[in-house]
């Protein structure tokens, strides 16, 4: 059975802030900057309150519809995508980026995060952007294997260092 990709609605934002949090928690042994703070659920609930509110914006769950939109059984995975637009200097002034993407680790290699960024593509091509970037940690090799599968290649390198 395909994996069943919708768009996120309001009904959804307990399990996307959920599932967002454990995006947020896989990065965390990564790097101190990835670091949480205890009382984040919260503020991420806001934000991806604002995020389904902005049209520039758009989540995508795997997972059945509620009923009368009473959202939902179980959400397996999600990828949050958004517009960003640059003043007329270079030919490009819109790109896309995918911010986010996550599934349960129970349900991963089922293609359910394939199936996520699939969705969001046509949502990005459906609005005239011709590319979309996404930022993926050095040290989160099933990110690197997973975008990679996908088409994604090198393009810019995001180098740090603690002053
Ligand atoms: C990355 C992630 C979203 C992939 O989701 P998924 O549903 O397992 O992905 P898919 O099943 O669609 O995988 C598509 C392809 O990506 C590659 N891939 C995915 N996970 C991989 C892994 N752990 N190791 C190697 N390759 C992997 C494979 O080529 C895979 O195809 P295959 O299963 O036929 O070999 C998932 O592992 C996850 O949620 N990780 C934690 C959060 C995270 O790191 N997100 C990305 C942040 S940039």
């Amino acid at each position: 059975v395909p994996p069943k990709v919708r768009p996120a609605s309001h009904g959804d934002l307990d399990e996307l802030t959920e599932l967002w949090l454990a995006i947020g928690r896989h990065h965390e042994p990564l790097d101190p900057s990835f670091r949480l703070r205890v009382d984040a659920a919260g503020e991420a609930r806001r934000l991806l309150g604002a995020w389904l509110r902005d049209p520039d914006a758009a989540a995508f769950v795997c997972g059945p519809t509620g009923v009368d939109g009473i959202c939902p059984a179980r959400i397996d995975g999600i990828c949050l995508v958004r517009i960003d637009r640059a003043p007329p200097i270079q030919q490009e002034t819109a790109r896309a980026e995918i911010s986010d993407v996550g599934v349960r680790p129970e349900q991963r290699r089922r293609g359910i995060g394939s199936a996520l960024v699939a969705e969001a593509l046509g949502w990005v091509t459906a609005r005239g952007v011709a590319r979309v970037e996404v930022r993926v940690a050095h040290g989160n090799p099933e990110g690197q294997a997973f975008w990679r599968a996908l088409g994604f290649g090198d393009f810019m390198d995001v180098l740090h260092r603690r002053t």
